[in-house]
C-alpha cells in the first residue's frame, strides 16, 4: 500500500472511498444535508469508531463515502485519529476497496494528525496470516490518499515521518508473529545485520563463545537448555558529526524467541504464545530502523540478548547459580524467570558500551497483566528525568504506560541464602521484584523499565488492529530518540 497527500478539492478525488470523520452528536461541517437522515433514524452516532456506508454520494467522484465516528469532538486527539483511519481502512477493507482516500477538515489538518492518519491506516492494514497458503480471498488495498486543505510542505515531511514510523512498528508485528521454529536467535540476528546494511546502521553480533569470553553468565546459564546458540545483537546509530555528546540513549530489549520455561516449564495451554517473547526485542528492531530513517541528534544503541528458553539435556537446573556480567552471583531458583537473567547481562553491556540513559521494553512478567490487564505497559524508573521523557513521548503517541512502584524497600523481597540475588521474588508483587531484579544491573545508569507482557500481543482484534502482535514502544521510543 502506498500513502499520498492530495491537496486538491475533495469534490474531484477519484476513490473506491472516501473516509471523512463525523462527530458525537448533531451532524455538521461540509455533509450536514448528507448525514442529518442518518444520525436522526441513529443508524449512525458518530462515536469513535460508528461507520456508515453511503454509495454514489451525490456532488463527489468518490464512488463510495464512509463515515467515520470520531467520538465527542472535544476528546478528539490525533490518537483517535490513527484509530479511526485504521477502522476505516479494516473496513473498507474487508469490502474490496483498493483505492482510499480519508478528508482531513481543516481542524485536524496539522503535522500530528497527518501522520496520525498514514500510521493508521499501515498499522490498520497489516495481516498476521502470511503463512496461510489459500491467497485467494486475501484482499489488498492499493493506496491511501490523506485528502488536506492546503499545500504546506510540513505535511510531506509529516506523512513520511508516520509512514516511516508504521512500517517500523508492522516489522516489529512481523518478527514477533514468526513462529520459534522460523525465528531463531541465529535468524533474529541476520535479520538484524540485513536490516542495519539496508538503513545504514552498525550492527555487531556476540557469539556463545565471545559471551564466554566476556563472562555473560547469566545470559548463557538460560541458553543452554537449548541447541540453538544465542546471540547478542548490538546496533548502533550515530548521528552525523564529530563532536562528544552527553547523552546516549541505550535500548534493551527481551529476545527470548521461545520460552518454554525451561525446567521449570510451563503448562501445554497457551504455550504457543510464548513465540511472542521477543516482542521487547522486536521493538528495540523497529525503533532502530525507524531512527536510522528520521536521524536524531543522540546516539543511539540497541542491545537485544536472543536466546531460546528451552528444557535440552543441558538445560540450567533450579538451584543453579549463575555469574553475572557484573560480576553478582545469582541463584536461579525458577528457570521461567529468563527475561530477567538475559537482561541482567544486556543491561551491563549496554552500560559498557557508553550508554547514559537505559530503556529496556520486555514482556517480563504475567503480574503485569494481573496488575494493569491488557491496556497499559507498566513502567518502573530509577530516574525521574528519563521517566518524565518516556512518559510525555507515550502520551503523545497514545500508548498508555502507567507508572508502578520501585521503591528501595522491594529490595528486602528479593533475599538468597547462597548468592548474591535470587532471581524470583515470593508470591505478590511479581512485576515489582522483577524490575527491582533488573534495577540491581542497571545501577547508576538513568534507566526505565517497560513491561509489555499485557500489551504486546492483542487476543482478540480491534476494529483497527488485527489479533496478534501490536507492535507496542515502537513509537513512543522512536519519539523519545527524536525529541530527545
Ligand atoms: N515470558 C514470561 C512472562 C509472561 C508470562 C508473559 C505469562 C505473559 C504471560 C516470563 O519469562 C515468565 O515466565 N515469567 C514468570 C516469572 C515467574 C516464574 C516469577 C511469570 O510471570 O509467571
Ligand atoms: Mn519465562
Ligand atoms: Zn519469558
Amino acid at each position: 500500500m502506498i500513502t499520498r497527500l492530495n491537496f486538491q478539492p475533495i469534490e474531484t478525488i477519484e476513490c473506491d472511498a472516501l473516509v471523512v470523520v463525523e462527530f458525537e452528536g448533531q451532524p455538521s461541517g461540509r455533509f450536514a444535508e448528507l448525514t442529518r437522515d442518518l444520525y436522526e433514524s441513529k443508524e449512525f452516532t458518530g462515536k469513535a469508531f460508528d461507520l456508515a456506508l453511503l454509495h454514489k454520494p451525490a456532488g463527489l467522484k468518490a464512488r463510495r463515502l464512509l463515515l467515520a465516528g470520531g467520538g465527542k469532538p472535544e476528546k478528539f486527539t490525533a490518537a483517535t485519529l490513527r484509530n479511526v483511519a485504521g477502522t476505516a481502512l479494516r473496513h473498507l477493507k474487508s469490502k474490496s476497496s483498493r483505492d482510499i482516500a480519508m478528508l482531513l477538515d481543516s481542524g485536524f489538518s496539522g503535522p500530528e494528525h497527518a501522520a496520525a492518519a498514514v500510521e493508521g491506516a499501515i498499522l490498520g492494514d497489516y495481516e498476521p496470516d502470511v503463512l496461510k497458503s489459500d491467497k485467494k480471498d486475501v484482499k489488498i488495498v492499493d493506496r491511501f490518499t490523506v485528502s488536506v486543505p492546503a499545500g504546506a510542505a510540513a505535511l510531506e515531511t509529516a506523512r513520511q515521518r508516520g509512514e516511516i514510523i508504521a512500517q517500523s512498528q508492522n516489522l516489529a508485528r512481523e518478527l514477533v508473529n514468526e513462529p520459534a521454529n522460523r525465528l531463531t536467535p541465529s535468524v533474529l540476528a541476520a535479520r538484524a545485520r540485513a536490516m542495519a546494511a539496508e538503513q545504514g546502521l552498525e550492527c555487531e553480533v556476540l557469539d556463545q563463545d565471545r559471551m564466554k569470553q566476556l563472562g555473560m553468565g547469566s545470559l548463557l546459564g538460560v541458553a543452554m537448555g537449548s541447541a540453538e546458540p544465542p546471540a547478542m545483537i548490538v546496533l548502533r546509530y550515530r548521528p552525523a558529526g564529530q563532536e562528544t555528546r552527553a547523552a546516549h540513549l541505550g535500548l534493551v530489549g527481551k529476545g527470548v524467541t521461545f520460552d518454554s520455561g525451561g525446567l521449570s516449564i510451563k503448562p501445554a495451554d497457551g504455550m504457543e504464545k510464548m513465540k511472542y517473547d521477543m516482542a521487547g526485542g522486536a521493538a528495540m528492531f523497529g525503533a532502530m530502523r525507524a531512527i536510522a530513517l528520521l536521524k536524531p541528534a543522540i546516539p543511539v544503541t540497541a542491545v537485544i540478548p536472543a536466546v531460546e528458553n528451552m528444557t535440552g539435556s543441558r538445560a540450567q537446573r533450579p538451584g543453579d547459580i549463575v555469574t553475572s556480567l557484573s560480576g553478582k552471583t545469582i541463584e536461579v531458583l525458577n528457570t521461567d524467570a529468563e527475561g530477567r537473567l538475559i537482561l541482567a547481562d544486556a543491561l551491563t553491556y549496554t552500560r559498557r558500551l557508553g550508554c547514559t540513559h537505559m530503556v529496556d521494553a520486555a514482556t517480563l512478567t504475567g503480574a503485569i497483566v494481573v496488575a494493569l490487564g491488557h491496556l497499559y505497559v507498566g513502567l518502573f524508573a530509577s530516574d525521574e528525568g528519563l521517566r518524565s521523557k518516556v512518559m510525555a513521548a507515550a502520551a503523545a503517541e497514545g500508548e498508555r504506560m502507567w507508572q508502578m512502584p520501585l521503591d528501595e524497600d522491594y529490595k528486602d523481597y528479593l533475599k538468597s541464602a547462597f548468592a548474591d540475588l535470587p532471581n524470583i521474588g515470593g508470591r505478590w508483587g511479581g512485576a515489582i521484584t522483577a524490575a527491582t531484579f533488573l534495577k540491581e544491573f542497571a545501577d547508576s545508569t538513568p534507566w526505565v523499565h517497560l513491561d509489555i507482557a499485557g500489551t504486546a500481543w492483542l487476543d482478540d482484534a480491534k476494529p483497527f488492529l488485527s489479533k496478534g502482535p501490536t507492535g507496542v514502544a515502537v513509537r513512543t521510543l522512536v519519539r523519545l530518540a527524536t525529541e530527545w
